[in-house]
């Protein structure tokens, strides 16, 4: 039997709504906590078995249908030569932020071979985790990439960002194709080591305009996704995208993913029947109580209506602050909530 997940991910029947959780291992987790008091974020990215041993744990811990390897979007970055580092507290910065077209000029050449840990992380999960459950790999999409290139780091508007693409918008081009090259090879790279579908994440594109999401990011990402090795499921996620769905749905994947901020049901009318779905509780609401949590999860199952090619997810990751007996109790409430009898 296919795997609930892939098969939600090619909209045929299964049997229950499968679900994963994006930040599923992470800081909520006395056992991840325990293991970053040992090893730094990246050390801990860049050490296979640990990698591979906290992407399974999760797993374990909380009966998902799917697992996703423990890295980071900006880990491409790094070969790029641009100076990345995790601080704690303060999240990522980049060193060497690109603000001109001779900053996009010299930036290193992408060479996927350079990431060859994430390869090994995934060749080691697949070995150590149940083969009935299926390993994601991922990639930052080319517009979230180039967000914390630009900035240096995280934003709260992407001024710097913006005003680049606005200014310069040979530059963008420039800054996207190399992009694009990197990631296309780096998801093909980690297909190829054992992930059977790939997330793409775009988690900062809402805060585009549709005419410049259409002019200066669909065609990149179209092209990457086209990229992509034919037969693995591409999940395409953002947040803030509710003025965007059509767009992402035109720049492809076979899911989407949406945050809390769209209802499911309307969601998936405006994306079309012939894609899947992916999302979409708010994280927030897995601080609340089990029977609020429960409540909830059966609020986005009404939505999807047992319709083929839901994935439940939440619409971003999971919070640090998050009760671990909460994680698992939206877990189970979404097996219990959608079992269905008589399907594949
Ligand atoms: O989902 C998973 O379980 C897989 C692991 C994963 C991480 N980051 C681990 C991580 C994934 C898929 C990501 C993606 C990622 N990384 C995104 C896209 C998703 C999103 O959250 O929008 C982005 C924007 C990043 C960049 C990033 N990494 C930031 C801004 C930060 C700092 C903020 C934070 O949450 O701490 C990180 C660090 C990071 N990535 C942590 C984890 C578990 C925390 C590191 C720690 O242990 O201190």
């Amino acid at each position: 039997m296919t795997a609930p997940f892939l098969a939600a991910c090619r909209r045929d029947a299964t049997p229950y709504t499968p679900v994963w959780l994006m930040r599923q291992a992470g800081r909520y987790q006395p056992e991840y906590r325990a293991i970053r008091e040992r090893l730094g974020f990246l050390e801990l990215c860049k050490t296979p078995d640990a990698a591979a041993e906290v992407t399974v744990m999760a797993v374990e811990q909380l009966g998902v249908d799917a697992a996703i390897i423990f890295s980071d979007i900006l880990l491409v970055l790094e070969p790029l030569g641009v100076g990345l580092e995790f601080t704690k507290g303060d999240g990522p910065t980049i060193h060497r932020p690109v603000r001109t077209a001779s900053d996009v000029d010299r930036l290193g050449l992408a060479d996927p071979a350079a990431l060859d840990f994430v390869y090994q992380a995934i060749r080691r999960t697949r070995a150590a985790l149940r083969p009935e459950i299926p390993l994601i790999g991922f990639a930052g999409a080319p517009f979230t990439l180039a967000s914390y290139l630009i900035e240096g780091g995280g934003s709260d508007d992407w001024a710097t960002t913006k005003r680049f693409l606005f200014a310069d918008p040979g530059a963008w081009r420039a800054l996207m194709e190399r992009l694009v090259h990197a990631v296309t090879g780096y998801l093909n790279a980690q297909i190829a080591a054992g992930a059977q579908a790939v997330q793409l994440f775009d988690s900062w594109v809402g805060c585009l305009a549709p005419a410049d999401y259409r002019a200066h990011v669909l065609p990149h990402v179209q092209a990457l996704i086209r990229g992509i090795t034919p037969g693995v499921p591409v999940i395409h996620f953002g947040t803030g995208t509710a003025g965007l769905l059509e767009c992402l749905r035109a720049a492809g994947g076979d899911v989407i993913g949406l945050d809390w901020r769209v209802d499911l049901d309307a969601a998936w009318a405006r994306l079309g029947a012939d894609v899947a779905v992916q999302g979409n509780l708010d994280p927030v609401a897995l601080l609340s109580s089990i029977p609020e949590i429960r409540g909830r999860v059966g609020a986005i199952l009404g939505q999807a209506a047992g319709r083929p090619g839901h994935v439940f997810n939440l619409g971003h990751g999971v919070l640090p602050s998050t009760p671990v007996d909460h994680v698992r109790a939206c877990v189970d409430a979404v097996h219990e909530l959608s079992a269905r009898s008589g399907g594949a």
